[in-house]
């Protein structure tokens, strides 16, 4: 066979500098006959089982699995945990992550701990005192370890990196809503923690940036309470989510006189140094309140730093914040790009055109009380702004030429199709793409959009999908999906490789019976990728017993899993 050179030497080197910067407009591929998955898939038949499965070209190795000690001498796991071991050890429901190098196989994971529900952490249903809260909060929030790779097995270091970040942890606000009445309290208390951390990004000046979800479960009322239109359009309700922290614990107790705005702290995407201990995270207040599920973030061709996120609820937004200038010269300035910038909702019509419509345009409407008001009340100042309402944008990634992923999971409630959402109900979900042109702010801020994958086109096929959630793009052209929902003849959630030229779908990998697929980062060489096992039989040892092997008796325990090619080649490939 006649061996075709896929790039030129000129667009490699534009090309892995545009993946180390995240450059959206990088040039495109120059795609040649030989596929871009050469992998043997898993196939449908196959991916039922109580432990993962994997591409025969492939392998895995756990890591870091809930409840295992944070440094290696740290305490070890006890079923059902200890608050104050909680805290030294992993925390549950691992979901977004980010690696960050620190030379040659070594590096620092930053990852996200979105839920355990009660059952699975603590054994019980319901907390009965303080200390269940306690144990509960703990298991939540973010991890930082530090792991290095050695004839080809990665093992967790000591490490001064190595962090807990949890909803007692100190945190500040900064942008327009920072000090604002609306984010305090009667009890004048200090700003705490950081929950529901769901998706991710990462910034170009090298933090990682956590996303707040679905906050409003780990509230409820003790006594009288009754929701106001804002706190209705959040969910936060007085009969409470799964958690049960207001039994205990003040701060989310809604009928509580003393807290009534701590639920306006928590739906913010909140930036983190991983490389510095000591850092305090900082809420970004510039990039909206909403269920953030994640953040892509890329760098315009002018310099601007461009964040696009989805709003992960049945019929709410996708935004794109827009720094206020290029990212290095306002660093260069002393002001933040992630503080000052424009935060937009998106339009879609029915012309495969769009438009991204400014939150500002309300800052001085008589609907609202001003800058800080639209940004704690963003889904609201949506509606207004005559966004469009998705079927529950979940990750979002910048691809090759140009083009932006999102992730639309589902939405069985839909009875009135739009045009990004053409069907009602949407079962299966779909994937959209779409390609923007960033222009001054104050221009028509335009883009063009496609479907790029409708779910029910494929699920009766070998390769079905259903739910697409995580998404990565990388920079070959490979779209990496992850799912979090049912699949076709009970098949487990599973890790999909496409081709976004060809769109050819091929099976990396399917999970464990209740669990999703979530959380995807790669070492900058692409040759481990980390993905996570996230609410393995939902906690009930009965359904699996991941990672350990089967007993029906221990209980499972959500984990990371390191992939290579077995011949050491870029995973996708
Ligand atoms: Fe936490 Fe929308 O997934
Ligand atoms: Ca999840
Ligand atoms: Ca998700
Ligand atoms: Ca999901």
């Amino acid at each position: 066979m006649v061996h075709t050179p896929r790039f030129t030497r000129r667009n490699v080197i534009k090309g892995s500098l545009a993946a180390t910067l995240g450059v959206i407009f990088a040039p495109a591929p120059v795609r040649a006959s030989t596929p871009l998955m050469g992998f043997t898939p898993v196939p449908l038949s196959a991916g039922k089982g109580k432990m993962p499965m994997i591409s025969p070209d492939y392998e895995y190795q756990v890591l870091i699995p809930w409840g295992s000690p944070l440094q290696p001498d740290g305490p070890q796991f006890n079923y059902p945990p200890r608050a104050e071991d909680q805290l030294q050890q992993i925390g549950i429901g691992h979901d977004g992550m980010a690696f960050f190098p620190l030379g040659e196989r070594r590096g620092v994971l930053a990852l996200n701990h979105e839920f355990g529900k009660n059952l699975h952490v603590l054994g019980r249903k319901d907390p009965e005192n303080h200390h269940h809260v306690l144990t509960s909060q703990a298991a939540h929030g973010m991890s930082i370890v530090e792991i290095a790779e050695q004839n080809g097995q990665w093992t967790q270091q000591k490490s001064r990196y190595a962090r807990r970040i949890h909803i007692n942890t100190k945190v500040r606000f900064s942008g327009p809503a920072a000090g604002d009445d609306l984010l305090k309290n009667e009890a004048d208390n200090a700003c705490k923690g950081t929950m529901s951390n769901c998706a991710n990004g990462r910034t170009p000046w090298g933090t990682y940036l956590t996303c707040e979800e679905n906050f409003n479960l780990q509230f409820g009322a003790t006594g009288q309470f009754e929701s106001n239109a804002a706190q209705l359009r959040y969910d936060i309700l007085g009969s409470g989510g799964e958690y049960g922290w207001h039994l205990f614990d003040p701060r989310f107790d809604l009928s509580d006189p003393g807290y009534t705005n701590e639920s306006n702290r928590f739906g913010w995407v909140v930036e983190i140094d991983p490389l510095d201990p000591e850092f305090t995270p900082v809420k970004r207040t510039a990039l909206g309140r909403f269920k953030h599920e994640g953040v892509a973030i890329v760098e315009a061709s002018d310099g601007r730093i461009l964040a696009y996120m989805g709003d992960d609820s049945t019929d709410e937004f996708i935004y794109r914040y827009a720094s206020a200038a290029p990212w290095r010269e306002m660093m260069a300035a002393g002001t933040h790009p992630l503080d000052e910038g424009h935060l937009s909702v998106a339009r879609f019509d029915q012309d495969g055109t769009g438009e991204w419509l400014p939150l500002e345009a309300l800052f001085t409407d008589q609907q609202f009380n001003g800058p800080a008001d639209v940004l704690v009340h963003a889904r609201l100042a949506g509606t207004v702004l005559g966004a469009t309402p998705m079927d529950r944008p979940e990750w979002i990634t910048p691809g090759t030429e140009g083009f932006v992923y999102c992730a639309m999971t589902n939405n069985e409630f839909r009875t009135q199709s739009n045009a990004a959402n053409p069907l009602a109900p949407n079962p299966h979900g779909h994937i959209i793409r779409f390609h923007d042109q960033p222009v001054p702010h104050g221009s028509t801020q335009r883009f063009t959009w496609e479907v790029f994958i409708s779910c029910a086109a494929y699920y009766e096929k070998e390769t079905t999908l259903s739910s697409p959630d995580g998404l990565w793009a990388d920079p070959d052209g490979r779209l990496f999906v992850e799912t979090d929902g049912e699949q076709r003849d009970g098949m487990n959630n599973q890790l999909l490789v496409v081709d976004t030229v060809t769109r050819e779908i091929r099976r990396l990998l399917t999970g464990v019976p209740g669990c999703e697929i979530t959380g995807i980062t790669t070492t900058p060489d692409r040759r481990t990728m980390f993905v996570n096992i996230q609410h393995p039989g939902k906690g009930d040892p009965s359904l699996t017993n991941f990672p350990h092997a089967v007993d029906n008796r221990t209980v499972p325990r959500d984990c990371t899993l390191a992939i290579r090619r077995k011949d050491g080649g870029i995973v996708g490939s």
